[in-house]
């Protein structure tokens, strides 16, 4: 697409004519997370979190950013639910802060409960279906100062927390998510230390995954038990893998590698084992405690899974049993540097289903990209956003047509927001945020998308 895309405003961004994706019962929506967009980090009581420490870390985060203040949402709530519905989405996937809605001892928050039913209620009454996320990354501190994700009664802890919302908040809700991106709190938090809690050690990764994957478990028992009949699933980041070299060591790289993004966190949950290569090959010893009944836990059956989807890596083999990713010269990539590759989504849909013939129906619960989006008289041109999404549209278009039940799409995100290690600059937002005044703007993508709803809601 270039600068100057003379096509009309839907056409920008919509999926290919025909497309399983523009009918009514396909479920378009936009997200967020609680601690990128909420600031207010001492209202209604709430607790630390593991990203309130991490942040104020000197040199943890891009330029000291922090999400004291982030988007203002916990102020800007409501307003913020009728963006939404200005947008023309179905659905809105948000996250519950665990530290705003339990006390340290176990008991429910009101007031913090109070913030997510009004919440919660207005999109209701916007005609939004809303997909709550249990556990977006912002862990009580006081949880990580025994161990966090490395102490397995962490797990049994989440199990408390997710009865909690699921008992308080169900029949607001039209579908749960036990963990998001389960990969990123195991191996950034514990694996290499990108994000809080901040350890490096891959034996913690991948016990921090188990105990990760055992809350999921026992998280999803809870939620049935305390809101019978609402869809609950989990949410996975995955990566495409791939070598320019046909040398088999480096085509064995990138099959380590997807299997280390991918693999690790879909097959205990889809077929009750970690695969070994893990620890055989990747990370000698690092095979994490498991204990009877612990994968019968994880592999319980969900009703959707939910797939976050960005870039594909090029690897080759780092000379000893692993691997190291090469960047291809003269690939488009976005402000995070993440290659723009939408067949990966495609190959990885098509791939799922042939390895998981159990594969639940699937949500993209996350795509999107970054740029440096400027205000210009009023606008934001994001040509390569526009452009990003409707290739990404067509290769999940062309997934389902292979087969794949993919039954809804969440654009990354509503607006700018708190990029974690990354904080305020890398813009990711349909909405851009000016963290100055909190002013609200639609970027030309997110008036693309408004138009592609509307003309749909139109045909329909
Ligand atoms: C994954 C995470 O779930 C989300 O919090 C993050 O902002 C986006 N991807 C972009 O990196």
């Amino acid at each position: 697409m270039s600068d100057h895309d003379q096509s009309p405003l839907p056409q920008r961004i919509a999926p290919p004519p025909g497309s399983a994706m523009a009918r009514p019962d396909f479920l378009w929506g936009v997200a967020t997370a609680s601690y990128q967009i909420e600031g207010a980090i001492d209202a209604d009581g709430r607790l630390p979190s593991i990203w309130d420490t991490f942040s104020a870390i000197p040199g943890k985060t891009l330029g000291g950013d922090t999400g004291e203040q982030a988007c203002e949402h916990h102020a800007r709530w409501a307003d913020d639910a009728d963006l939404i519905a200005h947008l023309g989405v179905d659905a809105y996937r948000l996250s519950i802060a665990w530290p705003r809605v339990m006390h340290a001892d176990g008991t429910p928050n009101q007031e913090g409960l109070d913030f997510y039913r009004r919440l919660l209620t207005r999109l209701g009454a916007h005609g939004i279906q809303r997909y709550v996320t249990l556990y977006h990354w912002d862990l009580p501190q006081h949880l990580e100062d025994r161990g966090g994700w490395l102490n397995r009664d962490t797990a049994y802890r989440f199990a408390e927390y997710a009865a909690l919302v699921a008992r308080e908040l169900g029949g607001l809700v039209e579908g749960w998510m036990t963990l998001n991106e389960p990969w990123c709190s195991a191996f950034l938090g514990y694996g290499n230390g990108h994000h809080a809690p901040g350890l490096a050690d891959p034996r913690y990764a991948t016990q921090a995954m188990h105990h990760l994957l055992l809350g999921h478990g026992l998280g999803l028992q809870a939620i049935r038990e305390h809101d019978p009949g609402t869809p609950a699933g989990i949410v996975a980041n995955v990566g495409r893998g791939t070598s320019d070299s046909a040398d088999p060591a480096d085509q064995e790289a990138a099959r380590l590698y997807e299997l280390q993004h991918n693999d690790w966190v879909l097959q205990p949950l889809l077929a009750g084992s970690y695969p070994a290569d893990l620890w055989d090959t990747l990370w000698p010893g690092s095979a994490p405690l498991v204990l009877p009944g612990d994968m019968d836990l994880i592999r319980q059956p969900m009703d959707f899974l939910g797939i976050n989807y960005y870039f594909r890596s090029n690897l080759r083999s780092d000379g000893a049993h692993g691997f190291t990713d090469v960047p291809l010269a003269d690939v488009e990539r976005t402000q995070m540097g993440w290659e723009v590759y939408p067949q990966g989504l495609e190959d990885l849909l098509r791939r799922f289903k042939a390895v998981y013939p159990n594969l639940p129906p699937v949500y993209i619960t996350e795509n999107g990209m970054a740029s440096d989006d400027r205000v210009e008289g009023g606008r934001i041109d994001d040509t390569q956003r526009q452009s990003y999404l409707k290739r990404h549209f067509a290769a999940v278009s062309r997934a389902i047509d292979a087969g794949v039940d993919v039954r809804g799409y969440f654009v990354w995100s509503l607006m700018d927001n708190f990029e974690w290690a990354f904080g305020y600059e890398r813009r990711f937002g349909l909405v851009h945020v000016d963290y100055t005044t909190q002013v609200r703007t639609l970027k030309d993508s997110a008036r693309a998308f408004q138009a592609f709803l509307q003309q749909r809601r139109a045909t329909a």
